[in-house]
């Protein structure tokens, strides 16, 4: 039997036949600015910890661990208790030319702790960093491989400058991942409608549906239209 990991992000598990992701698999979440990718990061490893108790570390290549803490908070996602009990890490990485995806340190770390989910928010920066695309490929590749083998679920999220939704773009880092869901935004007349589409998920069946998606005070939820 496979192994699921339910996200408990609200309104996203039921899109997938199994309830949720494949335990071990990676998933990018990719989409252009604003889109929610970072809040649907955080509750990935917010929920995992409150309802599944499992532990999660959330790596930052952008926003700072107080920009995250705020943001969570700010969500009413009080994130404390949980990086109290150990249940959740927040670590910043600093990027430089040649840097490591996930730096030795926070892989070591992975390797004793073996969290059931890692985060990366956001892939990006490595990719305008490296000397060139094979390099960011190569890098990505390895990173998987390696999270791969300690039996976490990694979900990393992207920047994607097309999501038109009629002929999204497809970048070469959209195919080494296990899943992928991107996230945009619809022009409905006068207002935008945020939306999500599960474009692939191995080893699951999943919607084929544009969802819309919700962000409020008390987070981000996935709509699915009856
Ligand atoms: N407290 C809040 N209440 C309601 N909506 C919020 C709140 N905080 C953020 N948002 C919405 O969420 C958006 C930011 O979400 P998030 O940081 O997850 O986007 P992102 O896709 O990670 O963006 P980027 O590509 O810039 O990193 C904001 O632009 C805003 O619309
Ligand atoms: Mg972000």
């Amino acid at each position: 039997m496979v192994e699921i990991i339910k996200t408990g992000i609200p309104g996203l598990d039921s899109v997938f036949d199994k309830m949720g992701f494949i335990a071990n698999s990676s998933v990018l979440v990719s989409g252009e600015p604003g889109a929610g990718k970072t809040i649907f990061a955080l509750e990935f490893i917010y929920y995992g910890a409150k309802n599944y108790k499992e532990p999660g570390i959330f790596i930052s290549s952008e926003q700072s661990i107080e920009k995250i803490r705020e943001l969570a908070f700010a969500l009413n996602m009080p994130l404390e208790q949980y990086e109290k009990n150990g249940l959740i890490t927040l670590k910043k990485v600093n990027i430089s030319k040649g840097s490591e995806m996930i730096p030795d340190q926070i892989m070591n770390e992975i390797r004793a702790k073996k969290p059931k989910r890692v985060v990366l928010d956001s892939i990006s920066p490595f990719e305008l960093l490296a000397a060139d695309p094979r390099d960011f490929r190569f890098k990505l590749l390895s990173m998987l491989e390696e999270i791969n083998k300690q039996g976490t679920t990694l979900l990393a999220t992207g920047e994607k400058r097309l999501t038109n939704f009629d002929r999204i773009s497809f970048n070469p880092e959209d195919f080494l991942f296990d899943g992928l869901i991107v996230m945009g935004r619809q022009r409905k007349t006068v207002n935008y409608q945020r939306v999500l589409s599960i474009i692939k998920m191995r080893g699951t069946k999943h919607s084929e549906e544009l969802h819309p998606v919700e962000i409020t005070e008390n987070g981000l939820r996935v709509l699915t239209i009856k």
